[in-house]
């Protein structure tokens, strides 16, 4: 009798745009970090029944085999993707899936969930996968998700790391050795990133000269936030930030409660806020001087009613 097969655990962070998000998917560059503390989970474990998907927190459970591989749903689309790349068939197992990343808040948390899943299976087949291997699998659930989305997201959450992001170019990836002092402010509000992406979509479609020169616009800004990230310019990185909100604003994705954040940030001394992500809600990220300054913002932007303030250092 063989030994039973153990168990199986894999993991992905969240993220966070820094710069240039919404004109990303036109194929500007944008900047994204990575942000380790905050994980999803997805956990294989043997069974003696059909290949089953769990996911208690969403109160979620159905057979994969309700779904087939051209399913609507992004969970088994993209365990459907991982099993047709791997070569294998659904074992017998349930897959449970958990997150501490909140849903709606343009964390990533969808993306987080399908590269722990590929992950995951993978790994119960024997295999690592290079991180390139485990964005492109995440990108099948992320088209279920949110249309035509840039693949921003799953990229930088399967490669864990900062990236410089352009659409169909191999990522740049990049070290910042001592992280920026960032406060990740949560307007409270959810929303699925296919409504700002699609309402960018139908402005674009009315008047594309406009939108276009736009993100023209804030590619510039992306590049020149680049080299304040090189320079270790964070006061030039704050300003940055200041006008590729202004821009976000003008492509009316940003919301009153953002705004009333970002204007919150920058009279505790924020060096630049802007709405991160999406936007209509989710989070909004502010530059503190120093790590010193960050637990002062921290406060300022919960008295401003922030429901939840994340810190990256
Ligand atoms: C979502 O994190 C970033 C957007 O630019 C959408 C995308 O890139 O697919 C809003």
């Amino acid at each position: 009798m063989s030994a039973p097969h153990p168990c199986v655990e894999r993991s992905a962070c969240a993220k966070v745009i820094l710069c240039g998000e919404h004109a990303v998917v036109y194929g500007r560059p944008a900047i994204a970090l990575p942000l380790p503390g905050l994980r999803a989970f997805a956990c294989l474990q043997p069974s003696l029944d059909a290949f089953k998907i769990v996911a208690p927190d969403v109160s979620m459970s159905f057979y994969l085999l309700e779904h087939s591989a051209q399913t609507h749903d992004p969970l088994a689309r993209v365990v459907w993707a991982a099993l047709s790349w791997l070569g294998e068939q659904p074992p017998q197992a349930t897959l449970t899936i958990r997150s501490t990343i909140p849903i709606g808040a343009n964390l990533g948390s969808g993306a987080a969930v399908s590269v722990a899943i590929v992950r995951a299976l993978a790994a119960w087949f024997g295999h690592d996968l290079l991180p390139a291997e485990a964005s492109a699998l995440a990108y099948e659930g992320e088209r279920l998700y949110h249309g035509s989305p840039s693949g921003i997201d799953n990229t930088v959450i399967a490669y864990e790391q900062p990236v410089w992001f352009v659409r169909g170019m191999p990522p740049e990836v990049f070290n910042m050795p001592t992280g920026l002092p960032l406060v990740i402010a949560d307007t409270g509000i959810a929303t699925p990133t296919h409504i700002p992406v699609g309402a960018v979509r139908a402005g674009w479609e009315r008047d594309r000269a406009r939108y276009e020169a736009q993100f023209d616009a804030i590619a510039a800004l992306v590049v020149a936030a680049r080299q304040a990230i090189q320079g270790a310019d964070l006061s030039q990185l704050g300003r940055l930030m200041d006008q590729n909100h202004v821009y976000l604003q003008q492509l009316g994705v940003s919301s009153p409660e953002l705004d009333a954040l970002c204007e919150a940030a920058r009279a505790a001394g924020a060096l630049g806020a802007k709405m991160s992500g999406g936007g209509r809600g989710g989070n909004m990220i502010a530059l503190a001087r120093d790590a010193a300054h960050v637990q002062q913002l921290a406060q300022a932007l919960r008295h401003a009613g922030s429901t939840r303030v994340l810190l990256t250092c």
